[in-house]
This record gives C-alpha cells, sequence and structure tokens, in this order.
C-alpha cells in the first residue's frame, strides 16, 4: 500500500472542517519537531508531499494525505510547543484530542517519541485519552540515529515498563530513524495490516 501515490486531500483547522471519513486512517501524533512529517515521508519514499522543518510547530492544521484508494495517512499537529499564540496552540491541542478519541475510521494512531528525550506528561496524557477511547496506537520511537544504540533499547525498555498496565489499545513499539531508513520497513509492513479491513 506505501507504493501508491501519495495525494494532499484535506487540511482542517477545526472540527466541522474535517473531511468526510472514507479510508481508513492511520494518523502520527507527537510533540512539536518530534519527526511527524519526516515520517510520513520517509514511509512513503515521496519526498516533497509532506513538509517538514527545523522550526517547530510547522504543521500547524490536521493534514489528510491519500495514499491511493486504500489509506489515509493524517499528520497532526504537534504540541508543547510553537511559534504560535496560546490560544491557538489550545485550539490544536484541543482538536487533535477530539480526533483521536472520536474519530470514524480511525485505525491506528502511532505515538513519535524522540528516542533522546522519552515520555513526556503531554504524550502521557494522549496515551490515556487513547485508551479511555480504544483508540489503537502504538509508540514510535524516532531519530533513532541520534543516540548509541544501548540507549535506543534502553529507552524503548522503560516505555514498555511504563505502559505495562495499559493493555488494551497499545500495540508494539516500533523504532525508526526517518534519516538513515532504520525500522521504517518494519514499520511500513506493521502499518500495511491497517489498510486491508
Ligand atoms: P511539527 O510539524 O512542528 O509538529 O514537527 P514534526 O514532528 O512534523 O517534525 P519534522 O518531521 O518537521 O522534523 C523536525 C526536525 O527533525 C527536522 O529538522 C528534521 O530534519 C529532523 N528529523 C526528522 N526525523 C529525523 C531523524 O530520523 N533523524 C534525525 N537526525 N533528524 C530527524
Ligand atoms: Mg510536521
Amino acid at each position: 500500500v506505501f507504493r501508491n501515490k501519495l495525494t494532499f486531500f484535506a487540511a482542517a483547522k477545526i472540527s466541522s472542517s474535517l473531511p468526510p471519513a472514507e479510508l481508513p486512517e492511520i494518523a502520527f501524533a507527537g510533540r512539536s519537531n518530534v519527526g511527524k512529517s519526516s515520517l510520513l515521508n520517509a514511509l512513503t519514499r515521496q519526498w516533497g508531499v509532506v513538509r517538514t522543518s527545523d522550526k517547530p510547530g510547522l504543521t500547524q492544521t490536521l493534514n489528510f494525505y491519500n495514499l491511493g484508494p486504500k489509506l489515509c495517512l493524517v499528520d497532526l499537529p504537534g504540541y508543547g510547543f510553537a511559534y504560535a499564540k496560546e490560544e491557538v496552540k489550545e485550539a490544536w491541542e484541543e482538536l487533535v484530542k477530539e480526533y483521536v478519541s472520536t474519530r470514524v475510521g480511525l485505525r491506528r494512531v502511532c505515538l513519535l517519541i524522540d528516542t533522546k528525550w522519552g515520555m513526556k506528561p503531554r504524550d502521557h496524557e494522549l496515551v490515556d485519552l487513547m485508551e479511555r477511547s480504544k483508540t489503537k496506537y502504538q509508540i514510535v520511537l524516532t531519530k533513532t540515529d541520534t543516540v548509541f544504540p544501548i540507549d535506543v533499547a534502553r529507552r524503548a525498555m522503560q516505555i514498555e515498563e511504563s505502559l505495562k498496565a495499559k493493555k488494551s489499545a497499545v500495540q508494539p513499539l516500533m523504532m525508526v530513524s526517518s534519516k538513515t531508513g532504520a525500522g521504517i520497513r518494519s514499520l511500513r509492513t506493521a502499518l500495511a495490516t491497517v489498510a486491508r479491513f
């Protein structure tokens, strides 16, 4: 499914402008700058469709991309940091929360965590929300190229330990680097199962 052409489908800033859920969706959530947009590029090998930036807070809307006629990938605005006004940030966060807890057709949320920094309170908040709403999610450790392999393993263990009690919706943890391509194929395989229904 990741060989399909990636095309921009819709952007939404408020819940009333969310597009109709016509395809199964996989959403990418996480703090600002964690590498959501870069991961979309790496997964689809179609650079240029999804914009990435050094400056945190680039993605300011929920962006929907169709992957052929099979799957929709959703790039969510990051939380925690943005060059934006406080009210604006709160509005995105509310929309992200509403989206992940109520969206029909949402099959999986990849919650991206920077391997170097680990999970922060905001990440745990989102996990709790997804547990309550029974949204299927999986943790994806990003930028594994920025730390030693031993630290990647340590981080993975630490997070698995902290989520041990929450088994209802959590899927196996994955580790990726969009820069080197490490782990991208495995994640593609894991997510491809979501497209079939
Ligand atoms: P927002 O849109 O602000 O929420 O950020 P984002 O999560 O979409 O992050 P984005 O993909 O724009 O990447 C942020 C920065 O991290 C960019 O400078 C990327 O080049 C860098 N980056 C992304 N993935 C990797 C990776 O695997 N390794 C390294 N070393 N850098 C990465
Ligand atoms: Mg982005």
